[in-house]
This record gives structure tokens, sequence and C-alpha cells, in this order.
């Protein structure tokens, strides 16, 4: 081997040498560089993020109850209540309140003021204005069909839209869904409902059912202490609507101050009046693509103020069900003429002896 050759080896190896040690340089920075940014949603489980004020608030910021939630508004920012609804996407669930329910007039503004608690306590909360999550408990009380169930699904949604519930969905339960007959088995039955509405809305009807005073032997009252401890502990996840007739709860809540102290929102449905009444049946037989001659609606008017006077009169259900039944008899008058020739609106329109059956 000539000199030549050797020092073109060394030279190679030196080379070499220096490569390698740069390779393993480049390689600890990119390292070190990667354990700073943060993760792909598909590396690691995202962390917690704790979004920091950008002026210091008084109070300590408030824990981010959605961990999509944009950073804290700076100070001097402003907001409009008009923007906030948009972002909440709500106006269509108050549309759907006043196109789906007629009436109910003191309750679409008890909705609105509750959706605008709500706004508010959001709105704050993006200027890191802290304070404890409004209690959101309900109570509705009324006569049967006047809308509580009908209410209550548009609220699950409204809470959910707003951010308060995680799913909004509702849960429907009675006292028979809750208290078992047996002695151990009334707690793990209320949990497996409680577990259930977790996210939405638990709605117990009739919830005045599950205390009989003076029976040592019910189960009723466990079910009400779990869940007083729910909704006090658990008001984060779960919103509990107690329906039923006003004067009973009254007597329930009488009884049980523990469950009417942790209720903050009364929602009373009153019986409908008559002109509602017929307004309700109008948009009902609209929807169906069916009408109440001049002659028929009187009559079912006739109807309607004979049986509000009476004790089980089920108001908009009521109604609902007199019209079906309506349909029913219309249908028999037409297809029993088997030769006749019925027209487009003779389908649609409804008579007075389709509508009440004469003694
Ligand atoms: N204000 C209203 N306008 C039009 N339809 C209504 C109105 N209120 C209720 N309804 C209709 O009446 C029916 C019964 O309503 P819903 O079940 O909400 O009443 P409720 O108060 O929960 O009755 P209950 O006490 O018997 O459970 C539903 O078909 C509903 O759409
Ligand atoms: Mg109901």
């Amino acid at each position: 081997m000539s000199a030549h050759d050797v020092s073109t080896l060394a030279i190679s190896v030196v080379c070499c040498a220096i490569f390698l040690i740069l390779t393993v340089m480049v390689f600890h920075a990119l390292l070190s560089l990667s354990k700073t940014t943060p993760m792909t949603a598909n590396q690691a489980p995202a962390p917690v993020r704790t979004v920091p004020p950008r002026v210091p608030p008084r109070r300590p910021a408030r824990r981010s109850r959605d961990r999509d939630e944009p950073e804290l508004l700076p100070v001097d920012a402003t907001v409009t209540f008009g923007a906030e609804r948009r972002a909440a996407d709500i106006d269509d669930v108050f549309e759907a309140l006043d196109r789906d329910l007629i009436g109910l007039v003191p309750v679409k503004r008890k909705v609105q003021e509750i959706a605008a608690l709500l706004l508010v306590d959001r709105a704050r909360n993006k200027f890191g204005l802290s304070a404890p999550r409004p209690n959101l408990h309900m109570c509705f009380t009324g006569p049967p069909g006047t809308g509580k169930t009908t209410v209550a699904l548009r609220m699950a949604e409204l809470l959910h839209r707003l951010g308060y519930l995680e799913q909004g969905h509702l849960v429907h339960a009675m006292r028979d869904d809750l208290v078992a007959e047996y002695v151990g088995q009334t707690a793990p039955k209320t949990k497996r409902v409680l577990d259930a509405a977790m996210g939405g809305v638990l709605f117990i009807d009739e919830a005045y059912y599950l205390f009989r005073p003076g029976d040592s032997k019910d189960y009723g009252q466990e079910v009400v202490d779990i869940l007083l401890q729910v909704m006090e502990n658990e008001r984060d996840k779960l919103v509990v609507i107690l329906a039923g007739y006003k004067d009973r709860m009254d007597d329930f809540f009488g009884s049980n101050p523990g469950m009417s102290s942790r209720i903050a929102h009364h929602l009373d449905f009153a019986a409908f009046e008559l002109d509602e009444l017929v307004h309700i049946g109008r948009r009902m037989m609209e929807r169906s693509n069916y009408y109440l001659s001049a002659e028929a609606e009187a009559a079912f008017s006739e109807y309607l103020t004979d049986q509000m006077g009476q004790p089980r009169f089920a108001n908009a259900r009521g109604v609902r069900n007199e019209l079906d039944r309506a349909r029913l008899r219309h249908a028999h008058r037409l297809a029993t003429e088997l030769d006749r020739s019925w027209n487009r609106d003779d389908l649609m329109r409804l008579e007075p002896a389709d509508v009440v059956i004469r003694a």
C-alpha cells in the first residue's frame, strides 16, 4: 500500500467517524424536540387541558366543562347574546317549542329564563368568572296531558346544546321502575335507572308515589334518600325533573324538605282553556291533513266544554285521543258506502257525526 493510499484511507475513516457523530447528535436533538411537542390523538390520550387565563382573574379560573372550550377572553372583550345563542344553536329548540305547543306562555317564559341563566353563565365562564354550576333540578306540575313530558324532552335537548348535559337524553321513570318489593333490591334497581339517565334527564312521573307516609315496609323512602344524594353529588352529570299534580307535589315537598330544597325551578302547567284546546285540535288535524268542518268544530267545542268539567280529562292528550276516534268514525262512514264516490276533500273533512257520538 502506497503512502497516498494510506492517507486516503485515513481521511475516509475520519469522515465516516464525523458523519456518525453528526448523525447521533441530530437523532438526540430530534428526540428531545419530540418530547416538548403535543402528542397526536393516536399516539396517546390527550391530557386534560386547563386554559391559562390571559388576564389573571380575582377568583381562580373554573376548570373547563368542555375540553374543547376556547381560551379565556381578554378582560376588555365583549359578548352579545344573539351571537351566544347562535353559537349554542338553541334557537330551533325554542322554535320547536313555539311551533308544537299552543299556549303554555308562563312555561315557555320560564324555559327562556333558564336558557338566559345558562347563556350568561357560559359567557361569564369565557371571562374566567367562576361560579358553581347552577342547580338545574326541576319540578313540572300540572294536570295530565298539559305538555310536561314534551317540554322535558325539549329541556333535555336545550341543556345538552348549552353544554350542561353530555348526552341530553331523557329517561322516564315511575315508582315501579325504582322501588322493589323485597329488602335489598331497591338500591340496585334505582341505581340501574340512575346509570341509564347519567348525562341526561331523569324524569320521575308522579314522584309523590315514592313516599308512602305511615307504611314502614315501603322502600320508597330508600329511593328518595338515594335521589337526594345523587341530586347533590352528581348534579354536573344528571338533571332530575319531578312531575305530577301540583297539590300532591306540594304535599310531597312538605314531607320531604330535603327534596324541596334541591329543586331550583318550578314550572306550572295550567289546564288549557277551551279556545286553546280547539286550537290544539286544529293544529293536530292540519299535521295529518284532516280538518273539521265548521259544524264539526262547533260540535267538538261543545264536546270539549263538557269534558273539561270531568275529573279525569287529559287536556291535549284527550284532544288527540278524541280526534283519533273521530278519524276511525270518518273512515268507517266513508268505507261502508261501497258504491259512493268520495273526492279528496271528503277524505280530509270530518263532520259532526265523526266527532261526537250522538246518544
Ligand atoms: N300545548 C300543547 N300544544 C299542542 N299539543 C300539546 C300541548 N301540550 C301537550 N300536547 C300534546 O299532548 C300530548 C300529551 O302531552 P304530554 O305527554 O307532554 O303531557 P303530560 O303533561 O306529560 O301528560 P301526563 O301528565 O299525563 O304524563 C302529546 O301528544 C303532546 O304533543
Ligand atoms: Mg307525561
